[in-house]
């Protein structure tokens, strides 16, 4: 059932004012934007994390604050689809326009700077025309850092932070990485230099590309690492959320929540958007709990994990063994990793005849992953997404 004015947003970077926890995360980007602006340096950081886990939400809050102490100007760009150095810095250019767009005094400056090349922008800027010619772009190392120095003298700030959200295609391009560490190289021996950040936010095995393409960047890069929100933020994040919006909720029930979200952010906008479906009274009870629970691990299931991994983990026999991860929980330390032996041990004979296939079929669907660095005689969920769902429907599986 749609409810209007829900305070939770399942689907899209949590606006900064949502924001919660991540204060170590910050702390290391916000320290080193002031080393940025303490010894004009340049600056270059990496926030990995799995899908879904907050990557963009953080870089956004970080970006948010940069803006309003108005030291940085930002610049950012979504890279998805993007595999070469000239469409980088093409959408950087077109990021400037876009995003400078609604600030009126930077605007004027960056009118300017494009002068005749910016054509017929429309009422919001959304649809304009960047005419630059492909020999007029900066695409060497040494001129990219001269085009950067242009526009934060032409526009008027001490610093500039560049925010490049999702980095695949360019993750895989050898050229790219070899062009960033050669980037780096010349801007932080350079008498101009001045106070730059890179923000680039990625899947862990994107930075492990990069990495492996130019090694010396493993140096050049801060790794910010994204892991699971800390069950005192979530629990502050319920309790803001459904206050804000006049819902009453007990202690008893947030706690509730908080441990049905497993520190998944995704989780946790789920848990909360479904459970202010299920209130009818902006007072929310057990019912309402215990059905939005339900209803949001079906949302997160049918959202997340495909057809093929559902149909799997329905079948009855299937599903007995699930119910069994509730034990494995209580006796294993790691939720991303179990032994066979640990598993088979909380199984009945019926069930541990099915174990193999069940282990075997999990592993042809990417659930679970066996070998590299995964010991011997152990499985490894393929992310947290997966064993917060797995431990999480173990208790309704039955
Ligand atoms: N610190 C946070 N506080 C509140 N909500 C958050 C927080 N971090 C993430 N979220 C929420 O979690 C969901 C996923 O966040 P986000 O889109 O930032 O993840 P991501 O790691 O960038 O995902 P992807 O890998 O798909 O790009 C969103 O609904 C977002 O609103
Ligand atoms: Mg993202």
């Amino acid at each position: 059932m749609y409810k209007e004015g829900s305070p939770f947003t399942p689907d899209t970077p949590v606006l900064p004012e949502k924001f919660v926890g991540r204060e170590i995360e910050k702390k290391i980007i916000f320290d080193c934007c002031d080393k940025a602006l303490s010894n004009r340096s340049i600056q270059s950081i990496f926030v990995l994390g799995e899908r879904a886990i907050g990557k963009s939400s953080l870089c956004s809050f970080v970006r948010t604050v940069l803006e309003v102490k108005n030291r940085f100007l930002c610049i950012g760009a979504q890279l998805g689809g993007i595999d070469t150095i000239e469409n980088l810095i093409r959408e950087l250019l077109r990021s400037l326009v876009r995003e400078t767009r609604s600030k009126e005094n930077t605007y004027t400056k960056v009118k300017d700077f494009f002068g005749e090349r910016l054509k017929s922008v429309d009422l919001f800027g959304i649809h304009f025309k960047l005419d630059i010619n492909p020999d007029e772009l900066p695409v060497s190392a040494s001129d990219f850092k001269f085009a950067l120095a242009e526009i934060k003298n032409k526009i008027g700030f001490e610093g500039l932070a560049i925010f490049l959200d999702d980095i695949n295609g360019l993750a895989e391009n050898a050229t790219f990485a070899n062009w960033y560490k050669s980037f780096n190289d010349g801007f932080a021996l350079w008498d101009n230099r001045f106070p730059l950040v890179f923000i680039f936010a990625g899947l862990p095995e994107r930075r492990f590309q990069l990495l492996k393409n130019q090694n010396s960047l493993d140096r050049v890069f801060t790794p910010i690492e994204v892991k699971e929100l800390d069950p005192l933020s979530v629990r502050t994040f319920f309790a803001e959320s459904f206050e804000s919006k006049g819902a009453k909720i007990s202690n008893k029930l947030l706690d509730l929540m908080v441990y049905h979200s497993g520190g998944l952010p995704v989780f946790m906008h789920e848990v909360g958007d479904a459970v202010w479906r299920e209130d009818t009274d902006s007072n929310i009870n057990e019912e309402d709990v215990s059905n939005g629970i339900i209803s949001a691990l079906q949302t997160v299931g049918i959202k997340y994990f495909g057809p093929q991994i559902l149909d799997a983990i329905r079948s009855k026999k299937y599903r007995n063994i699930i119910a069994r991860f509730s034990d494995l929980g209580k006796k294993n330390d790691s939720s991303l990793q179990f032994r066979k032996s640990e598993l088979s041990d909380v199984l009945d004979p019926d069930e541990k005849r099915s174990l193999d296939n069940f282990l075997s079929r999990m592993k042809s669907l990417n659930v679970f992953k066996t070998g590299g660095d995964v010991p011997k005689g152990e499985y490894r969920f393929a992310s947290s997404l997966l064993s917060g769902y797995f431990y999480l429907i173990a208790p309704f599986s039955m």
